[in-house]
């Protein structure tokens, strides 16, 4: 192994700790622009409380509401504008990783000269990483993306119909605020796309790397393994605030760099898939990943069997009686894809609504998207064109 992981995002975490945000706020500047969603904080009286902590700290805040789920990449200028209009000199991210991931983007394109899509990986015109940002303080209400703690946003040009992403230092929160009194009310179904989203951002890690990390191969088991007790409790239960701490704890630590320091990995590759379907049919980050993961993960399996029968027996118990290597690796994606269903997730494509008719313009799309030098879709197995396309129809 050989790496260097720095992780500078100070964590508060624990029911309650909302009511420290103007005294955190008031550390890192004076004015906020206080990001938010479509309205669920105004619903469940988040907002009020951060607003109420926020004024009692002497801490003024514009309020820059509306981040739709798959945020846009005008959403993001708009608010970039209003930053700079009103003297804001901090950021606060008070919602999904769809919020978090906008108020990212708008604290560095407040210093950005130009289209802030240039900051992106994919921009066509050259990526222009973004080396300077309005401080950030992530709030986050729904456990699934880990952006709170991360230096990555993802945003979606619907003008170009491409999602895509930017990872920089200066995009890391100064602080999160977990409070998971904030994810009570949840839905079932975007509880369980969290599930299945923080789930696979360790797959992405766990088969995408290399075999020489065994300590890292136990943190990545040990988030699924919480993820697997505790994620069918808070999607039958949303009030179960517990089994909200569990979840959104590993949410945390799935995508904070923790678990994937020293793996190595080649590339994030269902994700970029998944990104190409949310970016055309906007459809939930998690939902998405439902669809793509056990398709990747059977094709990846015949690839790597070593690999994927560890993953089944420490992860869900399959044993060396239930048949040879490829089979039993075969059945722990079985399994995975048996947990998915038992919370709900969608599974297929048409589960998702979407028929299939677009699936060579999905492989074409993510690979234009991303590839390494040979038109391969980055990852371990590196995937061509029509292993993509087969990926989609084994998951019709
Ligand atoms: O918009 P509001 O009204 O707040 O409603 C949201 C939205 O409709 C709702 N919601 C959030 N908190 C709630 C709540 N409803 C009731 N009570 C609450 N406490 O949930 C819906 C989905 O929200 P969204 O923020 O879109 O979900 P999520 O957190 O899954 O974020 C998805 C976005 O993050 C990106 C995805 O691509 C997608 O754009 N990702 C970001 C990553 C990162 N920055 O590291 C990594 C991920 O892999 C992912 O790609
Ligand atoms: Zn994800």
């Amino acid at each position: 192994m050989n790496f260097e992981f720095q992780n500078p995002t100070r964590i508060l975490f624990g029911a309650g700790v909302l009511s420290r945000l103007g005294e955190v706020a008031r550390g890192e500047g004076q004015r906020a622009l206080l990001v938010t969603g479509g309205g669920s904080v105004k619903r469940n009286g988040a907002f009020d409380r951060a607003v109420t902590s926020l004024k009692k700290a002497g801490v003024a805040f514009e309020e820059c509401s509306g981040v739709e789920p798959n945020p846009r990449l005008s959403t993001v200028v708009r608010g970039a504008r209003l930053a700079q209009t009103k003297q804001c000199d901090l950021i606060i991210a008070l919602g999904g990783g769809s919020v978090m991931d906008a108020a990212k983007v708008m604290a560095a394109t407040v210093f950005h000269e130009g289209d802030p899509w240039e900051m992106m990986v994919h921009s066509p015109t050259g990526t222009r990483l973004p080396t300077r940002a309005l401080p950030i303080i992530t709030v986050p209400t729904l456990a699934a993306t880990g952006s709170e703690m991360n230096k990555g946003a993802v945003i979606t040009n619907e003008q170009t119909v491409e999602k895509s992403f930017v990872i920089a230092d200066c995009l890391y929160p100064r602080v999160a605020l977990i409070d998971p009194t904030l994810t009570l009310t949840v839905p079932p179904d975007q509880t369980a796309y969290g599930v299945c989203d923080l789930m696979t951002h360790v797959t992405e890690g766990y088969f995408n790397g290399s075999d020489g990390a065994p300590l890292q191969d136990r943190f990545a088991e040990g988030v699924l393994l919480t993820a697997l007790e505790w994620g069918p409790r808070a999607v039958a239960n949303g009030q179960d605030l517990e089994a909200r701490s569990q979840v959104q704890w590993a949410s945390v630590v799935a995508l904070n760099g923790w678990v994937q320091a020293g793996a190595d990995a080649v590339g994030f590759p269902v994700h970029m898939i998944e990104h190409t379907i949310s970016a055309i049919h906007d459809v939930a980050h998690g939902a998405g990943l439902a669809v793509v993961n056990p398709a990747w993960m059977r094709a990846a399996a015949t690839i790597r069997p070593a690999r994927f029968a560890q993953f089944a027996e420490r992860v869900f118990g399959v044993g060396h009686a239930e048949g040879n290597e490829l089979e039993r690796a075969l059945s722990g994606v079985q399994r995975f894809e048996d947990f998915l269903r038992a919370i709900h997730c969608p599974t297929r494509l048409s589960e998702l609504h979407l028929d299939g008719t677009l699936i060579e313009r999905y492989a074409r799309e993510t690979l234009q998207t991303i590839h390494d030098g040979q038109g391969r879709l980055p990852g371990r197995p590196a995937m061509d064109e029509a292993a993509i396309i087969k990926l989609f129809n084994d998951a019709r």
